[in-house]
């Protein structure tokens, strides 16, 4: 199954993904996301859907959470097996939507938009219930997502610039009646020959992945703005949400 999913996350990318300039790799994301992850764990197992090169679930096994991760590409993963500490874990490679791994958890997460990777509704409905089956009761599964920012798109507008300098110009692009968005990725070395690389998201609204926590029994337990636990508002542009188990 893995391997019949287009992989956006292959060789070259996966060469590149860990970058120190990146704000998403910085001591200042990276420490409060850690320590909400291991207040949630309390104590007990984690499991990392989509783990990727380990950014979050090195440093968390770190913080003596045992992490088990589940990883499509095998290139993302392989970047995380030459790191020291990686050899604490455990990594299935599969379809997050499906791939089961021994054992049960404290908590799931799914971090940095991934959700969005999964680019149908019943494919994210399957993300939350193979979730909720790896869950002890009580267990809980952690998403940080954006909120889709169709608000900035007059009527009639696809596309939406999210970043411009030399090296880099991000377009989102949207289409309004089917929740299907594209990030359009514009790099370049000399600022003068762009490379382009598109992937393709399912955005969704935080009250419809409500709605799939509960078809997979669980419930909404907090909804922060990010991982400081800053209160999420109207104006939020993302949220870290979390849902707990239900009963056995
Ligand atoms: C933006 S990266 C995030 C990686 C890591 N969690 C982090 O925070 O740095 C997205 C990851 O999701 C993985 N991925 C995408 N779809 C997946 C799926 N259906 N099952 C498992 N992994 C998936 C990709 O291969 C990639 O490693």
């Amino acid at each position: 199954m893995a391997g019949m999913l287009p992989n956006y996350f292959d060789g070259d990318v996966a060469k590149r993904y860990d970058d120190p300039e990146d704000a998403m790799f910085s001591p200042e994301v990276l420490g409060p996301t850690v320590d909400l992850l291991v207040d949630l764990a309390d104590g007990r197992a984690a499991l990392e859907l989509a783990i990727g090169t380990g950014r979050v679930g090195l440093p968390l096994s770190e913080r003596g959470v045992p992490v088990h991760g589940i990883e499509l590409s095998e290139a993302m993963v392989k970047q995380l097996r030459a790191k020291p500490g990686a050899e604490k874990i455990a990594v299935t490679i599969g379809d997050m939507t499906s791939t089961r791994v021994e054992g049960s958890f404290g908590l799931a997460y799914l971090v940095f938009n991934t959700i969005g990777n999964v680019t149908t509704q019943d494919g994210q409905v399957a993300v939350f219930e193979n979730a909720a089956a790896h869950l002890e009761p009580g267990g809980c599964f952690l998403i940080e997502t954006s909120v889709p920012i169709v608000r900035r798109l007059p009527p009639g507008e696809r596309f939406a610039v999210f970043n411009h300098s030399d090296e880099h110009t991000g377009i989102d692009e949207y289409d309004v009646a089917t929740q299907q968005m594209w990030s359009h990725h514009y790099s370049s070395t000399d600022g003068e020959t762009y490379h382009r690389r598109t992937i393709p998201f399912r955005y969704a609204w935080p009250a419809e992945l409500d709605l799939m926590a509960r078809i997979a029994g669980m419930r909404l337990r907090d909804r922060w703005a990010d991982w400081d636990r800053s209160p999420f508002t109207g104006d939020s542009v993302k949220h870290v949400s979390v849902w707990e188990k239900v009963g056995g």
